[in-house]
C-alpha cells in the first residue's frame, strides 16, 4: 500500500479496542484502510475514526485478506483461534491477551524496555499484562544499575482492566447503592462498588492468582532474567481507570532514593512526581488519559539495607494496553521504511 497500512482491530468495540482507535488517530499512524472486527452481536454498529464512520464487521476466517497489522484485543481463546489465521493471511499480529505471552517463539514487548525482542518475531507479537508493563518500565533502569534481586508488589487495579462490562458494573452498582437500591453482581465475584477484591483471575499454584503469576513470569521474560525473585498480590479496586502498585525492590548493590529518582527521571516514558511535603504524588485521577508511567513515594525500606519502596500509577488502557500496541506497530513500520 502506498500511503499507509491496512489495520484490523479485533475487539474494536471493547474497552481497549475503542482506546486503540483514539490512539491511532492521535498519533497519526498512517492508516490507509481500517477493518473493525468484533462478535456477531456488534456487526453493523458504526464507530468513528478520524471523523469518518466505519462499520463493525463480524470476525470470520476471511477477515484478514490484505491486512498488514492485526491488533487483537479479545479473549485469549479467540486470539488462539484467529491469531494464526491472521498470520497465515500475511498480517503481523499484535495480541494483548495472554494467549501467546509465554510462548518462547513469541516476543513479549514493552517498547521502552526490550524493543530488540521484536527482531525475533514470526508473525505474532505479544503485549504484556497491564500491571507488568509499568512495573518493568521502572525496574529496567534499576536492574541495569544495581541488579534487582527481589520484588514484592501489591496492585490496586481499576475495573477497566476487566473490560467494558466491568466499567458498567461499577457505574451501576455505585448509582444503585447511593439510591439505597441493591447492587447487582454480574462481572466480578462480589460487589466492587465501595469494596476491594483480592482476586483477579483464577486462584492457582500456591494460592496465588493467574494475574499474580503473570506479573512474575512476564517480568522474567521481558527483563530476560529468571533469577529475580518476586511475589505479587493483585487487588481490584473501585476506580474506573489506572492501575496503581506499591512496590518493594531489593537490589544487589545499594541504591539511594536520590539515585532512584535520578534514574527514573531520565527513563523513557516515566515521570517522577515525588514531593510528599506538598502532597504531590501520582494518583489514578491525575494519571488517567496520560501516556507515561508515574512514580512517587520513593523511599528507603527501613527494614532492609538494600531495598526501596515506591508507588507507581499508569493508565491501563493506554500504556497498559492500546498505546504499547500502537508503539509496537510504529517500531515495526519504521523498520519497514514505509
Ligand atoms: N482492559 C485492559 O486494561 C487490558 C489491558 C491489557 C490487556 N487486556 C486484554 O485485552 C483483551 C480485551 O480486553 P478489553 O478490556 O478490551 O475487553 P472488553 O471490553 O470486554 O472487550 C472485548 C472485545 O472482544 C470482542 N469479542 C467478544 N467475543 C467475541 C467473538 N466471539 N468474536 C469476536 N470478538 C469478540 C467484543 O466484541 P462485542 O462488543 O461484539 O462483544 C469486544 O470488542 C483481553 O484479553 C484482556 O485481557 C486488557
Amino acid at each position: 500500500m502506498e500511503h499507509g497500512y491496512h489495520v484490523a482491530i479485533v475487539g474494536a468495540t471493547g474497552a481497549v479496542g475503542l482506546e486503540l482507535l483514539s490512539i491511532l488517530e492521535e498519533r497519526k499512524f498512517p492508516v490507509a484502510q481500517l477493518s473493525l472486527l468484533a462478535s456477531k452481536r456488534s456487526a453493523g454498529r458504526r464507530l468513528v475514526f478520524a471523523g469518518e464512520e466505519f462499520p463493525v464487521q463480524e470476525l470470520t476466517e476471511g477477515s484478514f485478506q490484505r491486512v498488514h497489522f492485526a491488533l487483537f484485543s479479545v479473549s485469549s481463546s479467540i486470539s488462539k483461534a484467529f491469531g494464526p489465521i491472521a498470520t497465515r493471511a500475511g498480517a503481523v499480529v499484535i495480541d494483548d491477551s495472554s494467549a501467546f505471552r509465554m510462548d518462547p517463539d513469541v516476543p513479549l514487548v514493552v517498547t521502552e524496555v526490550n524493543p530488540h525482542a521484536l527482531r525475533r518475531h514470526h508473525g505474532i507479537i505479544a503485549h504484556p499484562n497491564c500491571s507488568t508493563i509499568p512495573l518493568v518500565m521502572v525496574l529496567n533502569p534499576l536492574h541495569r544499575r544495581a541488579r534487582v534481586k527481589r520484588i514484592v508488589a501489591a496492585t490496586y487495579q481499576s475495573v477497566s482492566g476487566a473490560g467494558a462490562r466491568a466499567m458498567e458494573e461499577l457505574d451501576q452498582q455505585t448509582r444503585a447503592l447511593i439510591a439505597s437500591e441493591p447492587a447487582e453482581v454480574r462481572v466480578f465475584p462480589h460487589q466492587i462498588a465501595f469494596n476491594c477484591l483480592p482476586h483477579i483471575d483464577a486462584f492457582g499454584e500456591m494460592g496465588y492468582t493467574g494475574e499474580e503469576w503473570k506479573m512474575v513470569r512476564e517480568t522474567h521474560k521481558i527483563l530476560e532474567d529468571d533469577s529475580i525473585r518476586m511475589s505479587a498480590t493483585t487487588v481490584r479496586v473501585p476506580v474506573f481507570r489506572c492501575h496503581s502498585e506499591a512496590v518493594n525492590i531489593e537490589t544487589e548493590q545499594k541504591i539511594t532514593p536520590h539515585e532512584v529518582r535520578q534514574l527514573l527521571t531520565t527513563a523513557p516514558g516515566v515521570v517522577v512526581i515525588d514531593e510528599p511535603e506538598k502532597s504531590q504524588y501520582p494518583m489514578p485521577l491525575t494519571v488517567a488519559g496520560r501516556d507515561e508511567v508515574f512514580i512517587g513515594r520513593i523511599r528507603e525500606d527501613p527494614s532492609h539495607d538494600r531495598a526501596i519502596n515506591l508507588w507507581l500509577v499508569a493508565d491501563n488502557l493506554r500504556k497498559g494496553a492500546a498505546l504499547n500496541m500502537v508503539q509496537i506497530m510504529e517500531l515495526l513500520s519504521a523498520e519497514n521504511g514505509r
